[in-house]
């Protein structure tokens, strides 16, 4: 059978540059974007779309049906910050939307899921450094809580009725095309933007704070490849560690002044300090690497030059 995709939160950050990859790999016929929002962006005009609310069970199965998608990408959510503020519909959509999908597929009919989960689902009492694949978590955020527990059903369902699920932890998204949507790492890319705009920049994180990041491109492609990857190569059936940089704050500053010389930086932490000192500063993937083949392309200089460079033009 050939491969039918449907792609739930598509005009998110992730979505609009997945939906893209994914139309120009499968072909434009083959990719179904769907959103509870329709925009007037590229998802929409470039593709088939429809309009879906991820917590409607028959509206996911009837597009199921219509379409005869065989894999699911499921990328919509509550992120991080966002879900601090209301975090009884947090859990609600976190948790009932990949239910939804896990269930869809438990029936037979879809074959293949992919679901993101987060660098979130670490907390305080996690080794901060080289954050192992196997090691203490206890999340102290709702959208951290809700996406542990995501990797847990997925493994259930997995194990106990063979759903191949599959499922990375992102760390920090960092991309130029559309805005980020409400997470602790989104200074990483607002950073850029008042940086060509205003040359200066205060920063709701303190300037010591490391965490993991990656640049669109990269994600995308291991979003990808462990949807291609055999299945008997993915052995974790939580969700794979996945790292490609780490830096803090004043790291990225300086960056960004090889480029513009008289970009100044301040900073005036708020809530999402303590959000991000919970969570690791850097990430150990080797199970990742050695599994399905993960290799990142983008460290923090190639990064800041290929932001600069679309977002001036932008
Ligand atoms: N961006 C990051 O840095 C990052 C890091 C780790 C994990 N993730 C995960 O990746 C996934 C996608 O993240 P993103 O950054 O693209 O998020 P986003 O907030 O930019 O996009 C989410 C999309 O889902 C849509 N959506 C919300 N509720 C919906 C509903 N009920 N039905 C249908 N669509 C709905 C929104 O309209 C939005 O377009 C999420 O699961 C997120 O937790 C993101």
């Amino acid at each position: 059978m050939s491969t039918k995709i449907l792609i739930i939160g598509a005009c998110g950050q992730i979505g609009t540059e997945l939906t893209a990859k994914l139309r120009a790999t499968y072909g434009v016929d083959n990719v179904v974007a769907s959103d509870i929002r329709k925009l007037e962006n590229d998802v929409v005009k470039n593709g088939i779309f429809e309009v879906v609310n991820a917590l409607d069970y028959n509206q996911i199965e009837h597009l199921i049906e219509k379409y005869q998608i065989t894999d699911v990408y499921l990328m919509a959510a509550l992120l991080s910050a966002t879900a601090e503020k209301n975090p009884a519909f947090a859990w609600d959509l976190n948790m009932n939307s990949l239910f939804h999908v896990l269930n869809l597929a438990k029936a037979g009919k879809i074959q293949k899921i992919f679901w993101p989960s987060s660098i979130a689902v670490f907390g305080p009492t996690t080794p901060r450094d080289n954050t192992p694949q196997y090691t203490v978590m206890e999340p102290s955020t709702v959208y951290g809580i809700s996406k542990q527990s995501g990797e847990r059903w997925c493994e259930y369902y997995n194990k106990q009725y063979g759903v191949d699920v599959r499922s990375i932890r992102y760390p920090g998204l960092i991309s130029w095309t559309s805005p980020p949507g409400g997470g602790t790492t989104d200074y990483a890319v607002d950073i850029y933007y008042k940086a060509l705009e205003d040359k200066k920049f205060t920063c709701f994180l303190s300037e010591n704070t490391g965490l993991p990041m990656m640049y669109m491109d990269d994600a995308i492609k291991a979003t990808i490849s462990i949807m291609q990857a055999p299945a008997e190569k993915i052995k974790i059936r939580s969700s794979y560690n996945l790292s490609a940089v780490s830096f803090t704050p004043k790291e990225i500053a300086e960056s960004i002044k090889k480029h513009i010389p008289e970009f100044t930086i301040d900073y005036a932490p708020d809530f999402r300090q303590a959000i991000a000192d919970s969570w690791p500063a850097s990430i150990d993937d080797s199970y990742a690497r050695t599994d399905w083949g993960w290799q990142h392309d983008f460290d923090m200089e190639r990064m800041t030059s290929v932001m600069l460079e679309n977002l001036a033009k932008k």
